[in-house]
């Protein structure tokens, strides 16, 4: 019998590892042998993928933070509809770097837009294809802004916001763990990328790939 794909998502703060997390996960479950679908957002397809760039090049800010939750939904519902759905209906697993939470965090508890709205887009754009787990990599902000200075890159507008604003960021990952516990699993993001991989594979095998009959105990929090 084909086995079931899942869908996992990770999130986190500015240059908490969860790209390089979300990639060795996929990598990981492609040596196993499944149809594994390593996506991002904003992005993820190609009308996601134009709106991005109005996004994250600052060019859309000046439109507000509601404006902006807009453009993200829109994005998110060509993604959900051309990449995320049809991959997970025919079996394969879908590990998508940011999804919800960045728009529930982002623009909801950082831009004060409001939560009724962000959740009345959920429901219209992402209906039922929720993530099974969504792994948060939780690090300090300044060590997260020091690892996105040393990529060299040019920042981009969310990343050029001040202190104190991923001091919040990291604060409102940390409620939204707390207030889906079994969804949302809260990761260490401090120690090496080696270890923690080795957790979230704990994870994922305890939840997912267990044989049948096994009893799984998910934790909340590694
Ligand atoms: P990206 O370059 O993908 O970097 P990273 O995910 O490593 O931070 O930047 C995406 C940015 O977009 C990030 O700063 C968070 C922001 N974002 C939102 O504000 N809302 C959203 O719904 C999403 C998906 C992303």
């Amino acid at each position: 019998m084909r086995q079931q794909g899942r869908f996992i998502t990770f999130e986190g703060g500015e240059g908490s590892g969860k790209s390089t997390q979300a990639k060795r996960l996929a990598e990981r479950l492609k040596l196993r042998g499944h149809e594994v679908i390593q996506t991002r957002e904003p992005g993820g397809s190609p009308g996601a993928e134009a709106i991005r760039h109005l996004l994250l090049s600052g060019i859309a800010k000046p439109l507000g933070p509601e404006a902006e939750t807009f453009m993200f939904a829109a994005a998110r519902d060509d993604h959900v509809s051309t990449t995320i759905r049809p991959a997970l209906a025919r079996g394969a697993w879908v590990v998508c770097d940011r999804f919800i939470d960045s728009t529930r965090v982002y623009q909801g508890s950082l831009g004060n837009v409001d939560q009724r709205l962000i959740r009345a887009l959920e429901r219209l754009v992402v209906g039922e294809t929720r993530p099974d787990v969504t792994f948060i990599l939780d690090v300090p902000p300044e060590i997260g802004l020091s690892r996105v200075a040393t990529r060299g890159n040019a920042v981009d507008r969310f990343e050029a916001e001040h202190l104190e604003y991923h001091r919040l960021l990291r604060e409102s990952y940390r409620d939204l763990a707390e207030q889906e516990p079994e969804r949302c699993v809260l990761v260490d993001g401090s120690p090496g990328a080696d270890a923690i991989a080795v957790r979230i594979w704990m994870q994922v095998s305890e939840r997912f790939l267990r044989p049948a009959g096994a009893i799984a105990t998910p934790r909340a929090s590694l």
